[in-house]
């Protein structure tokens, strides 16, 4: 072995010698280069570019995936914010969508280049056609799987980011139970361990089971989760509303 012969037993570098450090340049702010490092030095990052995913995230609703299976191939699934596309693109695989035939619908308020097999819209999910037009493309088919990543810039306001996401996951999961086929899955990403009890209260209502969960890549230091609730009941509460 001839690196290792040539660092000699004192000479191996030790991981943290290997990792990549940035300087801060000037006019860049030190979260920025804190941002940089930490992309640079993250598995997560190099595993997404040698397997051709657009985000790290690809590989959070991939792990949920693995572990839950919601994905089976001829499902429809919606994609609320999509960019820059990395879950679409795992969706597309796990369903076989495909251009002939698109079973993924996705929407972000961000520019997006295209996922082949999905179809994509430019547009904020909290504006009131925005639903529709996912039921449109969707061509009147249910949907089994609805899956959220979408959050807000936090705007450093702590009570104010909490209603904000807490508003997003509840549109969401309005829709979700709008246009999920029995049994259909719903998916979102959730902040600080806990979805608001209503809304929690209200899933289990229309979800066989609902769980929190932290996939491996989600970063630890995030308080980032996803709410997976599975088993839909088709619109009908257990409680007989
Ligand atoms: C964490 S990223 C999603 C990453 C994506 N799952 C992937 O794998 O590439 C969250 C996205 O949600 C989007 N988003 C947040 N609020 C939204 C809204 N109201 N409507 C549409 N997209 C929204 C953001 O623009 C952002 O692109």
């Amino acid at each position: 072995m001839a690196n290792s012969k040539a660092l000699g037993t004192g000479g191996r570098k030790s991981d943290k010698d290997l990792k990549i450090r940035v300087k801060t340049a000037k006019g860049r702010k030190v979260a920025s280069t804190k941002w940089l490092e930490r992309q640079l030095n993250d598995p997560y990052v190099a595993r997404a570019r040698a397997e051709g995913y657009r985000s790290r995230a690809a590989f959070k609703i991939k792990e949920m995936d693995e572990k839950h299976k919601f994905f089976k191939k001829g499902m429809r699934v919606v994609d609320l914010g999509a960019a820059p596309g990395g879950w679409s693109q795992v969706a597309a695989q796990a369903v076989g969508s495909t251009i002939a035939n698109p079973l993924v619908v996705g929407i972000d308020y961000l520019d997006m280049d295209p996922v082949p097999g999905v179809i994509l819209f430019k547009k904020d999910f909290t504006e009131d056609d925005a639903p529709q037009m996912l039921i449109e493309a969707m061509g009147g088919h249910g949907v089994d799987v609805v899956m959220s990543d979408m959050a807000w810039p936090t705007t450093g306001h702590r009570p104010t980011d909490h209603l904000r996401i807490v508003h997003l996951i509840e549109i969401a999961a309005e829709f979700a139970i709008q246009v999920l086929n029995p049994g259909g899955v719903f998916i979102a990403k959730v902040f600080q361990g806990g979805t608001e009890h209503e809304l929690l209260h209200m899933l289990k209502r229309h979800f066989k089971t609902t769980i929190h969960v932290k996939p491996p890549s989600s970063r630890k230091d995030s308080a980032e989760a996803y709410l997976v609730a599975k088993g839909f009941n088709g619109g009908r509460s257990a409680e007989g509303e």
